[in-house]
């Protein structure tokens, strides 16, 4: 692959300098009339950027088991889709999102009131980005050693599923279910019947579609609602769970309230909650620079700690049964949570991006997008948007201020 890239740049690069005093309309009129050495240097070209292309996409099938073209066009027609079919105005919406995280503009309590649309304007925005660069479980997770990425990411919810302690055909709830990836791998661990509820109408969609296409879709279904209302009889769901989703709530006791309220008494809720860490000190300015390009990176409305989270499941009325960082959890020789959203160099990964020519090209190329009516107006901000908020986990797993899975395994008392 390196030898591959290296011979499409150097030709690339000959091709460049045999072409560069050529007025480009009398080279485009007639290609073919070219001198044969820039003809043979313009098809080996063209042969090793098609050989880069397809090694890429037969070694992303193989390693990853995905297929990045694929994804790519996907990403590209939900775009387009979203504004024609769905009437979203991509621009004014992340002009209004960005509005709501401006401190001169907005406040903590506008954003708390304003929570359901700033989390479904933010998911709207986001869910195809999402899943082109991470896949149809949106959270993070600890790798082991010579574990792939998909095997961590299921390991986790694997973990949360077992906590619940249900059997085959018991009725889970998962609150914040994102497109369900989770709850598809949860289904299929455990048996249960799982119903997934989401504030945004595009993930019910989305959900709903990959459910079919995966023939899980008897046992599975996405239902659009808000967490603060769920539209649930009392004491419905034999387990509820919940992955990086409360966080989004504006206060905590009103979501864990619903939850207690659908819970059939004796069951468990478990969740991973998104928190502050002890490490976290409001007086020093990187730390609140982490807190904020999270929380506007990431469309939350406030951030607590673990202490408010304990608090709240108890006012709520749980039995709390555990509650420990998993981030913490011992992990020797492995990867954390965090590092896909570190820079790095390797042009084949999406961590090519936080690097500072990664960040320029891709801004490059979504502006040259838009620019050709290829992605709607306001795909860059998006995408500036969403990168600030990796950054800020990143730097907020590095200094060890944040965490993504703080674990609440919690019971409601018989
Ligand atoms: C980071 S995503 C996680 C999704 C999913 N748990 C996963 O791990 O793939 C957060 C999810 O919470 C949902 N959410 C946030 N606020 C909500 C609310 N008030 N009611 C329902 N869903 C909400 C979002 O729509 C999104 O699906």
């Amino acid at each position: 692959m390196a030898t591959t890239l290296a011979l499409c740049v150097v030709s690339s690069a000959v091709l460049y300098a045999q072409l560069k005093d050529k007025p480009l309309d009398s080279v485009l009129e007639s290609p073919l009339d070219q001198p044969p050495l820039v003809l043979a240097n313009a098809a080996l070209t063209l042969a090793c950027s098609t050989l880069v292309v397809l090694k890429h996409e037969v070694f992303c099938r193989l390693v990853y088991a995905t297929d990045p073209l694929e994804v790519t066009w996907t990403f590209i027609r939900g775009f387009f889709g979203q504004e024609k079919g769905r009437g979203i105005k991509v621009d004014s919406w992340i002009t209004e999102y960005n509005r709501l995280h401006d401190d001169n503009e907005s406040s903590v309590e506008e954003r708390e009131g304003s929570y359901a649309k700033l989390v479904n304007a933010y998911y709207e925005l986001a869910t195809l980005f999402y899943e082109w660069g991470w896949g149809s479980s949106f959270h993070f997770a600890s790798r082991w050693r010579n574990e792939s990425f998909q095997d961590s990411i299921k390991r986790h919810e694997y973990y949360l599923g077992g906590r619940l302690g249900v059997s085959r055909g018991a009725k889970v709830l998962d609150c914040g279910c994102g497109i369900g990836g989770p709850y598809r791998n949860i289904a299929q661990f455990t048996g249960a019947d799982i119903t997934g509820i989401t504030i945004n109408e595009y993930q019910v969609k989305r959900g709903n579609e990959v459910n079919k296409n995966m023939g899980v879709d008897q046992q599975c279904r996405s239902i659009q609602g808000d967490f603060m209302k769920l539209p649930f009889e009392d004491n419905s769901f034999d387990g509820v769970y919940a992955i990086e989703a409360t966080c989004h709530a504006p206060q905590r006791e009103g979501v864990y309230s619903e939850i207690y309220r659908v819970l059939k008494p004796g069951c468990v809720f478990a969740c991973y909650e998104w928190c502050l860490t002890d490490k976290f000190d409001a007086s020093n300015d990187k730390h609140r620079l982490i807190k904020k390009q999270i929380e506007e990176g990431d469309g939350l409305p406030d951030m607590i700690t673990p202490p408010e989270v304990d608090s709240a499941l108890k006012a709520s009325g749980f039995e709390i049964l555990e509650t420990r960082d998993a981030a913490l959890d011992p992990n020797p020789g492995g990867i954390p949570w965090y590092q896909p959203l570190t820079p790095s160099w390797n042009v084949f990964t999406q961590r090519f991006q936080f690097n500072w020519l990664g960040m320029r090209l891709t801004k490059a190329a979504l502006y040259v997008m838009e620019m050709f009516y290829l992605a709607p107006a306001g795909t860059n901000k998006v995408q500036a948007m969403l990168q600030a908020g990796g950054m800020g986990c990143a730097q907020g797993g590095l200094t060890g201020t944040f965490t993504p899975m703080y674990l609440a395994v919690c019971r409601k008392p018989l």
